[in-house]
This record gives structure tokens, sequence and C-alpha cells, in this order.
């Protein structure tokens, strides 16, 4: 899990990659490294640590090629060292190679480079590449234009596992050859350059015309000409998209953090999410899925799949999709679905959500249903992005791009997505009365100015994360969706503030939790479920008497039973509350961060992306 970068193009190489890292390291930040070509000579220049350290590199600024390659670091074969660093280059320094993914075969590759008289530097899996390429380099015997793209095709060939790989050669200084499978790659073309990254955004600045890869894909890039292969090496034609991100949605506008930037985006997110999907006195319109009523009146069951905040997403939605459409849902973890033999056949729709399209279970995950013969729905943030290309059916959130590595637009914008497919299938179905419907649209549609309303009160969030932020354990309590929502703002407080926290359904408290409540611990209560009001009002109570300090987030009109702070948000129907309730728990989890002095948007051993087991 690794950002790449590359140019090739008239102008100087260097500050552009560098440009570029800086925007991928929420994909890791452990070490970087550049190589760019001049006269024939490859430098390359790297180390531990984060990308802004490239500049303090002796000799960096002089790298005048205007061809390079360059990386970002998350590690997983080798610690994060020098030696292990991008780009990595075989024995003779002919070839330079940055890699994001796994090489599952490495030993077995390394082992048969080693006994063809190779060494090794580093302990990557990486460092096979440059090495295989030399060795299929050396034994053509044609030197014709091909030959570069010939060898890293020949090494592609024995690769076992996931890889987008940038690889440049100092015998063909004009020309840089890329390839991906299973990890994300795409090429964005300006005039006479051609700019190369893991994803969109960190380009974005240089470009709107891209190229998305798909597996298996190799292209040959020169300043003025592509040319674009398949694993067999047969050329292939693509069509150039336009993405009409604005690259400043890609930029902090003005805010301290990406994070906060991004949970002030979620009025206008959601807004977008939404988009034409609902209209007043239409039926739900989704443009790019037509599911007939034949094939969902067959449909036994629903499993949603995903990782992490997008798992909770699923997990929030979950209610309505059941109560709507009177089908069971199913919530998995896609790294314990892939692996359990799931019940799943043609009687069962699988819904992916992911932010990036691109995490490695979740699309294993749906490749295992697909094999089992059941249909597959992916809702992603990114266009084009990998899970796309392999669902039957895709929807997109419109949350534009999101940096941090907490998630929280992205969130907010898939529990909308999926409760619009809720009522979309519903309107297939016939399975909700039409007041019933007509009240979830009129609520969908005025989520975003509630938003709004509740990002008011950031700083009373703010006053009380300033109370609390020394402490070394935080509970959230909460019943029904206000449970699921707990796991969303223990998970986001976990990963940006390193405080341990748990969430628990409140009815459960006494079956165990309650015996780490003592004086002073605090508890976080979300309340929005009018029918549950009272019973999770009694659980704050038995934890207030042993102690407890509390702040609670409620739709409600509670009485204040000696709560430390209270924060009333807008009511809506409580299966939508999510959307709602979790934005108090997002800014608590930042403000935490803040005052801890953290780095908010790159979390210690967190990664955007996870593109690998
Ligand atoms: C990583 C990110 C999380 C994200 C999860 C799933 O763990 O740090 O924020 O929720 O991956 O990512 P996806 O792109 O599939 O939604």
């Amino acid at each position: 899990m690794c950002g790449i970068v590359g140019y090739i193009g008239h102008q100087k190489a260097c500050p552009i990659l560098i440009d570029g890292l800086l925007k991928l390291e929420y994909r890791g930040y452990d070490s970087a490294g550049v190589s760019t070509i001049e006269n024939n000579y490859i430098s390359n220049m790297k180390d531990m640590g984060r990308v802004k350290n490239l500049y303090n590199l002796d000799g960096i600024n002089d790298l005048e090629g205007s061809i390079g390659i360059a990386h970002t670091r998350w590690a997983t074969h080798g610690k994060p060292s020098k030696e292990n660093s991008h780009p990595h280059m075989d024995n003779s320094n002919t070839f330079s190679v940055v890699h994001n993914g796994i090489i599952e075969n490495y030993q077995e590759l390394r082992s048969f480079l080693t006994s063809n008289g190779y060494t090794f530097k580093s302990a990557t899996d990486t460092e096979v590449i440059p090495n295989l390429v030399h060795y299929y380099f050396n034994k053509d015997v044609n030197n014709d234009n091909k030959k570069f793209l010939r060898a890293v095709h020949s090494a592609c060939m024995d690769l076992k596992g996931s890889y987008a790989i940038e690889i440049i050669c100092s015998e063909f200084p004009d020309c840089m050859i890329v390839a991906r499978k299973d990890s994300p790659l795409v090429i964005g073309v300006g005039e006479k350059e051609k700019f190369i990254s893991s994803d969109i955004p960190a380009i974005l600045s240089f470009t709107k015309n891209f190229y998305l890869l798909n597996d298996g894909d190799i292209v040959q890039l020169h300043t003025d000409s592509i040319y674009f292969y398949d694993k067999n090496l047969t050329p292939i034609s693509k069509d150039l998209k336009n993405i009409e991100w604005d690259a400043s949605a890609a930029e902090k506008d003005g805010y301290e953090d990406y994070m906060l930037k991004e949970i002030y985006e979620q009025p206008r997110s959601v807004r977008e999410t939404i988009g034409s999907t609902i209209k007043a006195g239409s039926l739900v319109n989704f443009s790019e899925i037509n599911i007939s009523k034949e094939y969902l009146s067959n449909i036994n069951n629903i499993y949603i799949v995903a990782c992490g905040t997008a798992m909770y997403a699923g997990l929030s939605a979950k209610s309505l999709i059941e109560n709507l459409c009177k089908l069971p849902v199913c919530i998995d973890i896609a790294s314990e679905f892939r692996y359990r033999n799931p019940i799943i056949d043609e009687k069962t729709l699988c819904i992916y959500v992911t932010q990036s399209g691109e995490t490695a279970d979740t699309i294993a995950a749906l490749k295992l249903a697909k094999s089992k013969g059941a249909k597959t729905l992916a809702i992603s943030n990114v266009i084009g992005s990998s899970i796309t290309r392999e669902a039957d059916y895709t929807i997109y959130t419109h949350a534009g791009p999101e940096i941090a590595v907490a998630s929280t637009k992205a969130f907010t914008a898939q529990v909308t997505l999926l409760s619009v497919l809720a009522i979309y299938f519903a309107e297939i179905l016939g399975s909700a009365s039409n007041e019933r419907i007509n009240t979830l649209k009129t609520e969908i549609l005025s989520l975003p100015s509630k938003i709004e309303q509740i990002l008011e009160l950031s700083e009373e969030v703010k006053s009380f994360a300033h109370k609390v932020y020394t402490e070394h354990d935080i509970f959230f309590l909460g019943r029904g969706t206000d449970y699921a929502v707990s796991m969303e703002g223990s998970l986001k407080l976990k990963e940006i503030s390193y405080i341990h926290s748990e969430a628990y359904a409140a009815g459960e408290l006494k079956h165990g939790p309650i015996a780490l409540i003592e004086n002073g611990i605090t508890v976080i209560g979300i309340i929005t479920s009018p029918n549950l009001v009272e019973k999770t009002v009694s659980n704050i109570q038995e934890v207030i008497t042993r102690g407890a300090k509390t702040f609670i987030i409620t739709s409600e009109d509670i009485e204040n039973h000696n709560y430390d702070k209270v924060i009333k948000i807008p009511k809506t129907d409580s299966m939508l509350s999510p959307i709602l309730s979790v934005i108090p728990l997002q800014l608590f989890a930042y403000y935490i961060s803040k005052e801890k002095g953290l780095d908010v948007d790159k979390p210690r051993n967190l990664a955007k992306s996870v593109t690998v087991e």
C-alpha cells in the first residue's frame, strides 16, 4: 500500500514528482524516493521518513531530468529504511522501479535470480522486479525499440500477486513503461507530457484528461505518444476520460487539516450524492443501473460487505433496508466474508461499499460472490476504480476526493446512498407504503441543511473535547442505529487520537462492560430513536451512578439528569439518524486529536487505501 507518481515530458520531473507524492502521502508515508534520467544515467534518491524529507537530500534540486518515477511507501516487506525505500534498481543500474502492491512469489523469484548471479540489497518483494526485467532484457537478442517493453512484459508474466509499477531504463531514456494488476494506476495527459499516479487527485492540478488502466494492462509512454497493450502484449486502444473534479477540491481550502475540511464539506457531499436520484413526484432514479422487478422479487437476502468505516456505513443502513424491503440484510467484514465460505447464491444480492474502490479484501469478497452466482453491486466514490470494473452494477457517492485517512464525508455519503437505494428497491418491490416512502424522501432532502445546523455546534464539541483529551479510555453507548454510529464514533476516536475506546450496545452494558466504569471515565451516549430513549437514558444513569462523565448526543427532548454535556441535534427519521449523529462524533475525535497535538490527517500506522490484505 504505497503511492506512486511518474512524469515524462518537457519539464524538470523532480518537482512535479514530489508535488504528486505529497498528495499521495495518505497511501503511506514511512519512506520516499525519486529516480530521474539525465544523459543516459539514472539518479536514484530516497530515504526513510516523510516525503518532505526528500527536499533535504543532497543534490535533489540538481536533478534536471524530464523523465522520472517516485514513490511514497507504507512498509509491507521489510521495515522502513533507506535500503527498503523505492525506487529499486537492478544490479547493473540500468532499470529503476517503483511498485505498489505485493509480489506473492518474490521468494521463489529471488531464489531464481540469485541462482543466476543477481544479488539483493533490500528485504523487499519489489527488488525482484528490476532484476527480472534486466534478466529478460539481456536474454533478448532483438535490439529494436520494443526491447524494453518486452522485458517488462516477460517479467510481469512471472509476477504473482498485485502490482502497479513504473519502470525507467537508462538505455531507453525517452520511454517509461507502466503496468497494473490489482493495484490502482492512472495516466494523466497534458500537452506533450504524461503524468502517472496511483490516483487522480495527486495529478489533477496538471491535467483533467485521464486514461484509466485495467488489470493486465501494460503501457509504453513517450513525451508525445502512448501505446497500450493487454496482458498478451496485443495492442489495445483506450478512451481518454475527462474528470471534472476541481483541483482545488483536493486542496485544504484554508482549513487547518483535510479532515476538518472534509467534515465541513458534508452538507455539499450529501447533497451531491442525493443528486438527481430523488425528485418530487417521481420514483427514485438511478440512471446507472437498471434492476428489474423480476430479479429483485427473487432475492432472498442482501449482504453488505466492506471494511472499516464503509462497513459501519452498511451497518447504519441495515435497518432501513430491512424495514422498507422486507428482506434480511447481513453485514459482513470483507476480510471475514472472503474466507468463511458464506452461504450465498444467485438469490443473494451482494453490495460492496468502498470509498476508494481499491480495498483488496472488498474486491476479493466481490469476486467470491460472483463466483457463487450472486449479483454484485458496488458503491464507490472513485470513478473507474478497480471494484467498479468487477461489479455487475455500480453506483457512486459524490463526496469528491477524500484525503484525510480518517473517513468522514465518505461515511455520510455512503449511508445516504444506501438509504436512497433502499427506497429504490422498495419502489420496485412495492414493499413499503407511499406515505412512508414520501416521508423518507422529504427527510433525506432535508439532511444537508440539518448537517449545517450541527456544524454550527462545533465549539460546544470542542469545549468538551478540551475537558477529556487526556483520558485513556472512552466508551460509546447506543441502541439500534445509535449503536451502529457509536461504533463509527469509537473507530474515529481510536484512529486519530490513539485513545482506547469501545462501543457497546447499551443493552449489553450489564453483561460485562459496566465492570469497566469507574470514577471519571467518559461515556458518550447517542440517543436518537424515540422508542428507545427511555432505555438508553436508564443505561446512561447506570454509568453516572458509577462516577462516569457523560456526553450526550440526542435529537430528543430529554431531561438533563446530570449529564456533563448535551449536544442537541435536529430530528430526523431514526433510520436516517446516523447521517446526523455521526457529525458531533467526527468533530469530537478531531478536536481531541488536535488537543493532543497529533497529525490528524496522517495517523500513525494507518493508510487511506488498503490495497493489500
Ligand atoms: C482504511 C481507511 C478507512 C476506510 C477503510 C475502507 O482502513 O483508513 O478510512 O474506511 O480503509 O476503505 P474503502 O476505501 O474500502 O472505503
